[in-house]
Order: structure tokens, then sequence, then C-alpha cells
């Protein structure tokens, strides 16, 4: 039986409901709940109207409340996919989903590989097995079985948390829905691609029935995967290779290419040029092998990736901030196209530089057709290198010339060379502006700086769309529905011009949902939405605020950094008060955070103690309820929130590595020893160090004492 609003409507207030009864209603409306979250996604035919669906939610919602120990483990309210009328639910990925460091050239690689065997103390003549494997060209997708059956498919999203698009995954013939034989949890990771012969056939469908046609295969994959209606997501034939897992309730191998092995018993299609090699010599041989055969794969790659084997030595390596240590991608050098120079157009960014763009005649490069390239500053356009030296022998770049553009990845293209025998006989050299072509304030180029910027600050509108488009981005702000085009849209109504305009849109039209919504491409329902969004993200942890500024050289890893340091909004904006560019105590604090180096932290403090800027970011502050950055989460560690210090030679591990797991254990690793120090790990050879901790009676352990207090001697 469904239940409806009606039935709910019916029943006995939450309030009165004993356990029992609880209990019972509460596996009910499971029931419903799943059963209608099954005929939405799988079927593509609901069954239940989307406002009883939201009446059974919050009933359910009410009684786990009042009941929290009754919440059942199948509760809908954990089930991510209901009805959604315009956007896909999201998934929190339980293990977060990272991407790839870059390796360019040969070199970068036996960079790689040298760092590698560093980190884990091997030397060159140690035996060191890698995976090379080819980079599908596609988007990463992560597939839940639970007991074997196919429960969720997410996008990769952020990294931590994607899209659920297990409806759409459903239909794509290389994904099994169930599998045998495997651990109870197990989380399949890989990309989802198009063929060459399916996006060609996809394309002239499109041409025939008048639809827009994609610019490549990987388009046309992500336009068909982020499909709201699964039906014409099945229509489209997407294909998936397996190569990575995500969380696992046992592990599939002692190694990498066991564990593909095992994903290959399982069912799933992992790619036949993954081969195992041991040394730089053959890893690179491999390459050069996919290199050769890429026009023929039949689909696009853009890059080969190499992982180190054993799984144990994953686990030692760990992690960077978004990336693996132990894996790297090798990408394929550049595409490479000519084309002619139309004009020369002027951007203002969000921290007022000036960038020179070069607006193209169209030109397909790399499979993508591209009509604008960036031309760096004014020195790049006249043939000058940074250190003054010449650049493509000194020719220059002039409007009409025939210029070579450079695509690598999805970086913005670029203008590499200029073909000086093609200039037309008129071409004149190219004046950079001396004012902001957009507020007409001086645009000045200070000396050592290769940049001209806007001395217009706030004033420059410019300016303050781009600082508003990179408030709401994704690792800033990131609230669903408020883009850069809505943000450029509402600047140029003046509905808003500050970030904390954006917080206080609502009350202070009143009426802000009747303009928003008669507004074209906005609808009550819309509108609604918009503004539940901006108040979701009124709480928000310091870190996401402290890039969210856009303060110029304070990116999304050192605002990470920041916020580990200063821990709250409060004692973050004091120290930035109190700070005095080079001298004094807050000064020499900031600038001792590693990854913070003069230039930023400079930066910082001029920003901060500009009266215009200081107001803006105070009146979002008033908007806000900034999350403390809370310690690493770790479970049960004895080093958590200690001060360690290792000295002398380590024998089982590197200092690298030692330093790492430290830290990943919730310690802190200082370099030397004062009274701030709660641990000292010393080696053979430990000399000036020891001493001095005995004399401060610091407890100092050796490293078989250190391994057995972090419980892996
Ligand atoms: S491994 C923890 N292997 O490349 C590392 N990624 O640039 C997980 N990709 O986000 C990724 N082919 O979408 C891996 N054979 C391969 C891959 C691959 C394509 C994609 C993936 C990832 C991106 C990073």
């Amino acid at each position: 039986m469904t239940l409806s609003k009606t039935d709910i409507k019916n029943r006995a207030p939450v309030e009165t409901l004993t356990e029992d009864q609880a209990k019972d209603e509460l596996a009910q409306l499971a029931k419903s709940l799943n059963a209608a979250n099954h005929a939405y996604h799988t079927k593509d035919a609901p069954d239940i109207s989307d406002a009883d669906f939201d009446a059974l939610k919050r009933r359910n919602a009410e009684i786990e409340n009042r009941f929290p120990e009754l919440k059942r483990a199948d509760s809908p309210t954990d089930q991510v996919g209901g009805p959604i009328a315009d956007g896909f639910t999201k998934v929190q990925h339980a293990v977060p989903m990272l991407s790839l460091g870059n390796a360019f050239n040969d070199e970068n690689v036996a960079e790689f590989a040298d760092r590698v065997r560093k980190y884990l103390g091997l030397t060159d003549s140690d035996p060191l097995s890698l995976v090379a494997e080819p980079k599908i060209d596609g988007l990463s997708l992560s597939l839940r079985y639970e007991n074997g059956t196919l429960v969720q498919a997410a996008t990769r999203g952020d990294g931590e948390t994607g899209e659920n698009v297990t409806a759409n995954a459903r239909t794509i013939s290389d994904i099994p829905q169930r599998i045998t034989g495997a651990p109870d949890i197990l989380e399949v990771r890989g990309e989802v691609y198009m063929s060459h012969a399916d996006f060609e056939a996809l394309n002239q469908r499109q041409r025939e029935i008048g639809e827009k046609t994609f610019a490549n295969p990987r388009n046309a994959a992500a336009g068909s995967l982020r499909q709201l209606n699964s039906n014409i997501t099945k229509d489209r034939p997407l294909r998936f290779f397996a190569y990575a897992w995500g969380e696992l309730s046992a592990p599939l191998a002692e190694t990498q290419s066991g564990a593909i092995a095992r994903l290959t018993e399982l069912g799933f299609a992992t790619n036949p040029l993954t081969k195992t090699v041991d040394g730089l010599e053959p890893l690179l041989a491999h390459y050069r092998m996919i290199e050769e055969n890429r026009v023929s794969l039949g689909y696009d790659i853009d890059g080969v990736v190499y992982k180190v084997d054993h799984l144990d030595l994953q686990r030692r390596l760990g992690f960077r901030s978004t990336t693996p240590r132990w894996a790297i991608a090798h990408k394929f050098p550049a595409e490479l196209a000519w084309t002619q120079l139309n004009a020369i157009n002027i951007q203002v960014g969000r921290t007022g530089a000036l960038s020179p763009v070069a607006r193209l005649e169209p030109v397909t490069v790399g499979g993508v057709v591209v009509s604008n390239a960036t031309l760096h500053n004014e020195d790049y356009i006249a043939g000058r290198a940074g250190d003054g030296s010449a650049l493509r022998d000194g020719r220059d770049i002039r409007v009409g010339d025939w210029v070579q553009i450079y695509r690598a990845g999805d970086v913005i293209p670029k203008v590499k060379d200029v073909d000086i025998k093609r200039r037309p006989a008129d071409a004149m050299p190219y004046v950079f502006p001396k004012t902001c072509p957009e507020c007409g304030s001086d645009a000045l180029r200070e000396s050592g700086d290769a940049v001209h910027r806007c001395t217009g600050g706030l004033i420059c509108p410019a300016q303050a769309v781009e600082r508003l488009k990179h408030f709401v981005s994704r690792a800033a702000f990131d609230i669903d529905g408020l883009g850069a085009k809505q943000v450029e849209q509402f600047h140029t109504d003046g509905w808003i011009a500050t970030p904390a305009d954006i917080f206080t849109l609502r009350d202070r039209f009143g009426s802000g949902l009747q303009q928003l919504k008669n507004r074209e491409g906005w609808g009550e329902k819309s509108a609604v939405k918009l503004f539940d969004a901006i108040d979701d993200k009124r709480t928000i942890p310091l870190n996401r605020v402290i890039f969210s500024l856009g303060i110029r050289h304070v990116g999304e890893s050192a605002a990470n950094t920041l916020a580990q340091h200063y821990v709250s909004w409060a004692q973050f904006a004091v120290a930035m008060d109190a700070a005095l560019v080079g001298e004094g105590d807050v000064w020499d604090d900031l600038i001792n955070i590693d990854g913070v180096g003069h230039v930023m932290a400079a930066s910082l403090i001029t920003t901060f103690q500009q009266p215009a800027e200081r107001t803006s970011i105070d009146a979002l502050i008033a908007q806000l309820t900034v999350q403390d950055i809370a310690a690493p989460k770790v479970v049960d560690s004895p080093v958590v929130g200690k001060t360690v210090v290792f000295t002398g030679t380590l024998e089982k591990m590197t200092r690298a590595e030692a330093k790492s797991r430290a830290e990943a254990l919730g310690a802190k690793v200082a370099g030397s020893v004062s009274a701030k120090t709660d641990l000292l790990v010393a080696g053979p050879g430990a000399g000036s160090k020891a001493k001095k901790a005995a004399d401060l009676g610091i407890e100092t352990l050796d490293e078989d004492g250190w391994l057995a207090l972090i419980g892996d001697a």
C-alpha cells in the first residue's frame, strides 16, 4: 500500500505515539518511501506526488527526532535520491575522491619516482613495482555496492560531495547491478566515457533532430550522465572502466594490480593496457607504447597514470591535500594549431589585474573549437620574458597576425608563437592600455611586476563582479543556484555589490521573492530554493570564508593552512588587525606558518587594514556563523594535540614519513625543542636537541618506543 499526505494528516500527533507505535510507523514509512524512491529512480515512473513524498518524509523525520534510538538502518532520511524536480541530490563520499598530480615530461616522472623512493627510504637499486594504465578522458564515478547490490552512484563533484546519479548509472551496460563474491561494502571507482564511434553517431542524431551537438566525447559523456531524465541517459551509449575504489569492508588484494584483477573477476571492465612494471625505463616504454596506439584505441585518453603497486606502500605514502603521493598522471603533450588573431581585449580580474585576451578566428585544437586564448601580459605580447630577455626571438604579436595556439588538457588555451612572414602590412604594434577599460582608473604596473593593475578597487565594476563570482565559486561559498551568470545579472541590476548583499537580499526586498520570481528564468520554486540555499551557507567553516575573500596570493590551500592555524574567525581577525608588515610577534607568528611567505602575509594584512575592504569584510561576517576549524579528526590517538620533535637517524621510516604519520594522528611536528615540546623522538646520533629535551624534562622516546606508542611497532 502506498501512503499519502491525507493518510498522514489523519494520524495521531507524533507527541502522543508510544514507542511500539512509533516503531511500526517507521517501518511502514521506510517501506513506502523507499519504494517511492525506487519507482522514481530506477523505473523513472514516480508513483506518488512530490507533496505526498515530502509529507511522508517529514513525518518520518519527526518520529525519528522524538525517538532517535528507533531510527532504522534503512531510514529514508539517509537515502539520497528522493523525487527531485530540478537537480540531483548530494552524496557525501565516504572516502574523498581525489585528483592526480601531473607530470609533463620524462624528467617529471623520474622526479616522481625519486620522491616515492626517498619518502619510503628506498635506494635506487631497491625494486619498486608500479602500475601504468591509460588516463581515460571522461568523468569519474563512484559506485557503491552493499551486499553485492548497486545501491548508489555518485559523480566526483568537489571530491567531498558529488551528485547522486544512481538512476543514470543503472542504464550503463558496463556497470553491473549485482555482483557476487565481493566484500559487503565495496565502492568501485572509475571513468565514464563515450567511444569515438558512439560520439559521432550521437552528434549525427542530435543534428537530425535539431538539438545541440557536443564538442567532444567527454562533454557528451558528462552531458549524458548528468541528465535528470534517465531515459535520455539510457539512449546514450556510455561506458565505464574501473580503476580504483573507495570504502571497502575488506581489502580487495595486496596490490593495485591484484585489486584490478579482482575487479575484473567481479565483472567490471578494466583497461587492457594496464601493466605492472619495475623501474623507470619500462614505465616510460609503456607510456610510449600507449601514446603510439592512442589514435586507434577508439576512445579519448589524455595521458598515462602511474601508481605504486603495493597497497601497503600506498598506505605509507598517503596523500597531500588533494592528491595521492603514490600516483601521478603523465600527460600527453599539448595540441597545437594555427589561426588568425582578430582582436586583443582586456579583461579585468578580481584583484584588478588587466589580462589581455586573444580573440581568434575559431580553430579546432585537439577536438575543441577555440576562439579565445590568453596572452598573459604586456611583455608577453611584446616578445619579452619576465627577466627582460627575448621571447620568441623577440617577435611581438599584433592584431591580424597568424598565431599558434596551444592547448593542454583543460587549461585555458595559450598563444604560443607568431608567424611574422604572414603579417599583414598594416599591422601595428599593440599598445597596452594605461587605464582600466572598465572604470577608467589608472592601471599601474609596479616595478618588478609583469601585470598592470586597475587602481579602482571596489569602485571598479569588473573587480566587484569578479570578486562576487569568486565568492560564490565552488571552493568558497558554493551557493546552489547562484553561479557566475546569476551574480553578473544581479550585479548589473544593482541588487548586489558586495558579498554581504547576497545575505541581505531577501530582507532588503521584503518582496524579494516577488521581484525574483517575476524575472525571466525564475519561478516561485527556484526563487524560494535560492533563498534557502543562501540561508544554508550562513553557517560556514573558517577556511571557506578566508578563501572567499579573494585576497591576492591567498588560494584555497593557503586558506586551509591559515584556518588550521588560527582556528576561529575571532583569532584570525585579531591577528590581522594587530599585525605590522615585516615586524613584531604577530607578523613572526604569521610567517612562521608552514606555507605562508612574506608576500602572502603582507597581502593579507594590507587588505584587512584598508578601511573600505574592512567594512565589506565586517558586513559579511555579521551575516554569518563562522565555524571553528576542529583539530583533524583522529580516533583514539595518544598523540593528539601534542607537539613532537624528531631528531637523529630514523631507521624504519624517513623523516618525511614520520612527520606526516604524526600529523595524521593529530600531533604537531616542530623543528626545534622548546618548552612547548611534549615529546622528543630521538634516533641514533641525536645531539643538542636530546640534551635540551633532557634539561627541560621533556619525555624522550627512541624510534621503537614511538612506534609502540602510536600502535605501529
Ligand atoms: S586514479 C586517488 N586512474 O583522472 C587517485 N584516475 O586527473 C584516483 N582518471 O579524477 C584516480 N583515468 O577522473 C585514476 N586510470 C586512471 C584514470 C584516472 C582517468 C581521471 C580521474 C581523476 C582524474 C585526475
